[in-house]
């Protein structure tokens, strides 16, 4: 009897041991935290309910950060996805469309109209439309706006066009260098907005001349029709406002994502960057436009930003009223066009 008795004290003592032991094993093994939560009477679980609220359009799943800043504790963002899909697919689309749509016009318009000629030819004459200022601010701006605008388009485009064409590897390090090249012209380029405004803001106020010159659809589509322009036509005139607004709006959104905590949170930068592509894509499509006028597309054009000189029947065809008015302006007198001296005759 006293033995049985023993004996059951014995495994007794020894299940009380081995329970003992692994509660020491236990409080050892298990974090802090957990344990705390797990004899944490009023402890709430997350229900599937909550769970489900969170991962709605605005909704936020946020763990705990020992940081001071308390933005870096998100984990998922329904927001975020939305975001990825609009920068992945609706971007994308905007952005194709505006570029090779421009491209197709210039095409069809070069097809349709050809080179834009001076009608009454070369006069041999030459008078100052650009000084090297506004050369020096033309190029400034055009310059860092084209490196901007190449690089921009590679972060939107790139990976479909470029990596078919030249490996992962290379598209990796071209764009981590044209992420470079875009922070930082992006400086100069906003110098340049500020010297093109205060240069040329007098010449681009519209005016009553502006409607005439639309009217006549600008003489563009029609040879022979010349309606008179003064420094800038009205054409001009919307390249430069959509230079100086869509500027400014990408200087402003650029900005604010060079230094995202100016922008607030994560949805502000969301917008933000959708705005900045939108703009880029509308701007870059005009700039294409311009681009094609002032080179290929106009016999006479790119002189104006070359020497800084154009032919004087190119000014009286295209800026009729600025002509007359440079004329008087730079005095002197040559074969019959005051003001205008003979171009350098090429050498033999
Ligand atoms: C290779 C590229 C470019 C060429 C060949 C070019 C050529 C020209 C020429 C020839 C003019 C003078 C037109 C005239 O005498 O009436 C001009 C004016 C102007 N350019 Fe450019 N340009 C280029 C790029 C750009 C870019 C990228 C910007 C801005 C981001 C820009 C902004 C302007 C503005 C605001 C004017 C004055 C308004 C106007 O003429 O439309 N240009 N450009």
């Amino acid at each position: 009897m006293l033995r049985a008795s023993l004996t059951s004290f014995a495994k007794g003592a020894r299940t009380a041991l081995a329970a003992f032991a692994l509660l020491g094993l236990a409080a050892v093994l298990v974090p802090s935290d957990v344990r705390a939560q797990s004899i944490n009477p009023t402890a709430s679980a997350v229900t599937e309910e909550q769970l489900l609220q969170a991962l709605q359009p605005g909704g936020e799943i946020a763990g705990r950060v020992s940081i001071p800043d308390q933005k870096a504790t998100g984990l998922i963002k329904p927001g975020g996805q939305d975001w990825r899909a609009f920068h992945q697919g609706t971007m994308l689309w905007i952005t194709a469309i505006a570029l090779l749509g421009m491209l197709a016009i210039v095409v069809a318009f070069y097809a349709v109209r050809g080179k834009i000629t001076i009608d009454s030819g070369m006069s041999g004459l030459k008078i100052l439309r650009f000084n090297s200022f506004e050369r020096f601010v033309h190029w400034l701006t055009a310059g860092s706006f084209l490196i901007l605008a190449l690089t921009g388009l590679n972060l939107v485009l790139g990976r479909y066009v470029l990596i078919p064409l030249f490996g992962p590897e290379a598209f990796a390090a071209a764009t981590q260098w044209g992420k470079y090249a875009h922070n930082y012209l992006a400086w100069p380029f906003m110098a340049g907005l500020v010297f093109m405004l205060a240069v040329w803001i007098k010449d681009n106020i519209p005016d009553r001349t502006d409607v005439a010159w639309l009217k006549a659809g600008g003489g563009l589509l029609k040879k022979g029709v010349h309606p008179d322009a003064k420094k800038f036509n009205a054409g001009q005139k919307g390249i430069f406002w959509s230079v100086i607004l869509g500027g400014a709006a990408l200087s402003v959104t650029g900005v604010l994502l060079l230094f995202p905590y100016l922008a607030g949170g994560y949805a502000d930068w969301q917008l933000v960057q959708i705005i900045h592509g939108i703009v880029a894509a509308v701007l870059v499509a005009i700039m294409v436009g311009h681009i094609y006028i002032g080179s290929v597309g106009m016999q006479g054009a790119f002189d104006a930003m070359g020497s800084g000189e154009v032919d004087f029947n190119w000014a009286k065809e295209h800026h009729s009223l600025w002509a007359e008015e440079a004329r008087r302006k730079q005095g002197g007198a040559s074969a019959g066009t005051p003001g205008a001296r003979p171009a350098p005759q090429p050498a033999e």
